[in-house]
């Protein structure tokens, strides 16, 4: 007995060796120190031993219990420290990285210079109105007083949408804000048609135009309309206005220009100027001769006032419109329109 003791004890200090983690450990005490084990099947049988063999068989049984229970609380001792070891390896945290920067959105310059306008403009009492970007021939044209086949409709070749069966009033992307002076005027004068409310809006948006894409011209871009309506409004109105833009825009010294001209809405109708500020109006290569062309004004027309539902006899109004890249490219020398949605990060990176 004594030998299968001994037999025991070396089959589980061997068997010990090859325990690595706590499931196989938990596997061997089972085996070898377990109620089934080769140790506790000596015990089970000491009853049948004789006295003289009892305390010895007894004592080396003990024995042979203790450096089992001793090694496997060894072993596992080990265990233990071995997988702490190797969590603190693996999850090792370095507190004195410095942290990683999220990259930061902005403003799209585009959106910086029109929310820059909506300020100026809400200075001077105007409202933004929205209005759509997928139009009908007639509130892009015909009620603009650009009758079907008018030769100024050529000015804004543009992109026409196929829908059966509308004939003279195909749809059409609109070609500027124009349009929306009729929805707002419509819209105003429903409130109260014997005597609409005066009406002092800014409309911003997208216009689209079949274009020959260069450093000036892209097929897409977003323009500001202005749009006051109201009894005994004068040109002198819209000379102030938007020379006071100019100067909240570009400075108290900004001086602006007005060129008579034609648009079919407005009569009679100006292209405005602002004197170019990075000359001082000497001239250079970005102005030409002195001044930036910044866009189209006049005096509301009488027919466009009517088909906005206001009486032309006791109301007037001005309107204008620009690109509102033209005065983002102006005030950050932006020399080629098509970097707005060219999506390059170099250059949006830049506002
Ligand atoms: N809608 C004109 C254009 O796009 C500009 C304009 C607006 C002119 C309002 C006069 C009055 O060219």
């Amino acid at each position: 007995m004594l030998e299968q003791l001994k037999q025991v004890e070396e089959d589980a200090l061997k068997a010990l060796q090859a325990v690595h983690d706590e499931a196989s450990l938990e596997a061997w005490r089972v085996t070898h120190l377990g109620r089934s084990s080769g140790l506790m099947e000596v015990f089970s049988k000491f009853g049948q031993l004789s006295k003289e063999e009892k305390p010895v068989v007894g004592q080396r049984a003990n024995e042979v219990k203790q450096a089992l229970e001793a090694a496997f609380g060894a072993r596992s001792e080990e265990i233990q420290q071995a997988a702490l070891k190797h969590s603190l390896e693996q999850e090792q945290l370095d507190v004195t990285l410095p942290g990683r920067r999220l990259p930061l959105g902005r403003l799209h310059p585009d959106t910086q210079i029109q929310r820059e306008l909506y300020r100026v403009f809400g200075e001077m009492g105007f409202q933004v109105y929205r209005s759509r970007e997928v139009e009908s021939d007639e509130y892009n044209f015909q009620l603009l007083n650009f009758p079907v086949g008018h030769p100024a409709r050529d000015m804004q070749d543009t992109y026409f949408i196929e829908a059966e069966g509308r004939g003279d009033n195909p749809i059409v992307m609109r070609t500027h804000t124009s349009p929306g002076q009729i929805h707002a005027m419509r819209e105003y004068s429903a409130r109260n048609p014997q005597d609409p409310p005066p009406v002092r809006i800014v409309l911003p948006g997208m216009c689209y135009r079949y274009e020959q894409t260069d450093a000036r011209h892209e097929t897409q871009f977003d323009q500001l309309e202005g749009l006051a309506v109201g009894p005994g409004i004068t040109f002198s109105d819209l000379k102030g206005t938007l020379t006071d833009m100019a100067r909240r825009l570009f400075g108290q010294q900004a001086r602006t220009r007005f060129r008579a001209s034609f648009f079919p809405f407005t009569e009679p109708s100006a292209e405005f100027d602002i004197e170019c500020f990075l000359c001082g109006g000497k001239g250079c290569p970005v102005c030409g001769g002195g001044w930036l062309e910044i866009g189209g004004s006049g005096m509301v027309h009488p027919v466009v006032l009517e088909n906005g539902g206001y009486d032309p006899i006791r109301y007037t109004g001005f309107a204008f419109g620009f690109g509102i890249q033209r005065i983002a490219m102006l005030k950050y020398g932006i020399n080629d329109i098509r970097y707005f949605w060219g999506n390059d990060l170099r250059f949006l990176e830049q506002f």
